[in-house]
């Protein structure tokens, strides 16, 4: 049995989970919006047309804020098309997917859906073919209490009160050639400059996050971070990250260490973000917005799922809808433990996307809505990653990936909650073939009463939870915990992700 050794040490602290690190992300784009959280003549349909099957799974998701309206959708959107008569709303094309955009639902209405499902509002503004006075308006709307045109036209609307939205997204991936309005980062730090002190002109305490890369892969990247940060740094509080996996061929070893390659993408932001702060002598440090994260069969889209056809702009085509197996959900909860090691920094992230579209939920038209296996690593680590993400010593063996290197066998990461929670440990085994036992000193957290955990594997790695058969991967009890005199042992499976509690 290969062996593998962690020490849980709670004065080793690396910071507080921020709740904003448990995140979403809901954009116009395939059947995320319609047919997905709105389906007005679906049975489960509320008052407002939207799925109580759906604000029932997106609340035992735990979700806490939700990034909207996109994503390269934002960069062609007009915001006003979306407030007023639903009948007055016009029909426009949306670039980004290709496809017809209704506007059926806008700001109020998808503001209304979230105190459905308890969560924030994160708004994004087009900065790629509008700008600051777009902007200025959709916060003049969104936030102020009445008495000015725009303010005013949300009560004529029916929404007396504000939405009070306090996290703001300065446009989407500028950096990518993909992106309506993509421009360089001279022109875009620029513009995101005079955009965030313009809105602060109306609300200094806005939270305001920047456009980093699209991904850590982009052939500017740190050359993006740094210039547009030079551009912004006094202007903005948060700096954006994203990454998509998916593995190449059958490199299931290099795809189950994509957290290696997250951990080297926010360490090197990180440094980014720090270097401008010290070249400009500032005393204060910007924190990142992991704000798109996901396991996404990219190449699936580009090669089958794109639409091109020049007389083709269906309404809410099936875009982006991957069936997720054991292996994705296990990479997946690699990453949310790679978040949580840089909690300190790492202060909010949005999981993209929510339903239908890469996500955790998947609703069919007239019929049910269900949770892909990545569901469980997501509402597990939400609910039970509270407090404090505490620093491990952790000895595992190595193996080689042919795209990261050396990398350890076993990942994890512990929480603490000092408010009686309980100490919990998040574990990846990343072998494909290998059970690993781990042995984990606890001696510095004091007597350990009862330690349970839950694991998510299956014999079969490519298992998936599907419309037909929508329950067959769930984590099960790990029934191999041992409480000794100072030590918890646990069997890990081949290609498995375990959540352990500690009382
Ligand atoms: O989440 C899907 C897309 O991925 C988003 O619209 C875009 O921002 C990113 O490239």
């Amino acid at each position: 049995m290969i062996r593998a050794h962690l020490t849980i040490d709670p004065h080793f602290t690396i910071g507080q989970i921020n709740r904003r690190l448990f995140g979403s992300f809901v954009e116009h784009l395939g059947r995320c919006v319609y047919d997905g959280i709105y389906e007005p003549g679906h049975e489960r349909a509320d008052e407002d047309g939207f799925r109580t099957d759906v604000i029932e799974l997106v609340r035992e998701l735990g979700v806490s804020t939700i990034r909207y309206p996109g994503g390269n959708f934002v960069s062609g959107y007009r915001w006003e098309d979306g407030v007023g008569p639903r009948d007055a709303r016009p029909r426009r094309l949306d670039l980004a997917w290709h496809s017809t955009e209704t506007n059926q639902i806008g700001l109020d209405e998808f503001a209304g859906w979230l105190r459905k499902v308890d969560s924030e509002l994160m708004y994004a503004v087009n900065l790629g073919t509008r700008g600051i006075l777009e902007a200025l308006d959709v916060l003049e709307y969104a936030n102020l209490r009445s008495g000015t045109h725009w303010s005013d036209r949300r009560v004529a609307n029916g929404h007396p009160e504000p939405h009070d939205i306090r996290m703001w997204c300065l446009g989407n991936e500028m950096d990518g050639p993909w992106q309506l309005g993509h421009s360089t980062a001279e022109e875009y730090g620029q513009l995101a400059a005079k955009t965030a002190s313009a809105m602060r002109q109306i609300d200094p305490d806005l939270e305001l996050v920047v456009c980093g890369s699209s991904s850590a892969q982009m052939p500017t990247f740190g050359d993006w971070e740094r210039v547009v940060l030079n551009h912004t740094y006094e202007h903005v509080d948060y700096i954006s990250c994203h990454a998509y996996y998916e593995p190449r061929g059958d490199d299931y070893g290099s795809f189950l260490a994509s957290g290696v390659n997250m951990d080297r993408f926010i360490d090197a932001v990180v440094a980014t973000a720090d270097h401008v702060k010290a070249i400009r002598h500032s005393d204060k440090t910007i924190d990142i917005s992991f704000d798109e994260w996901n396991v996404w069969y990219q190449s699936r889209y580009n090669e089958v799922e794109k639409i091109t056809d020049v007389a083709d702009w269906p309404v809410a085509p099936r875009l982006l809808e991957d069936s997720y197996s054991v292996l994705d959900a296990v990479v997946f909860g690699s990453l949310l433990i790679s978040l949580i090691r840089h909690a300190d920094r790492v202060t909010a992230a949005s999981l993209a996307q929510l339903v239908n579209v890469i996500a955790p939920i998947m609703t069919e038209p007239g019929g049910p809505a269900w949770r892909q296996t990545t569901f469980y690593p997501f509402s597990l680590t939400s609910r039970l990653a509270r407090g404090v993400a505490l620093e491990l010593k952790l000895d595992s063996p190595m193996y080689r990936t042919e795209l990261y290197g050396e990398v350890p066998l076993v990942d994890a990461v512990a929480t603490r909650d000092e408010n009686g929670g309980g100490t919990t440990v998040f574990i990846v085994n990343r072998s494909l073939a290998d059970e690993v036992s781990l042995e984990i000193d606890v001696m510095a957290l004091g007597r350990i009463g009862d330690a349970a955990a839950q694991s998510l594997f299956d014999d079969d790695i490519h298992a998936a939870n599907t419309l037909h058969d929508p329950e067959r991967v769930a984590p099960r009890t790990n029934s191999s915990v041992q409480v000794g005199d100072g030590t918890v042992t646990i069997t890990l499976p081949p290609v498995s992700w375990t959540v352990l509690t500690f009382d």
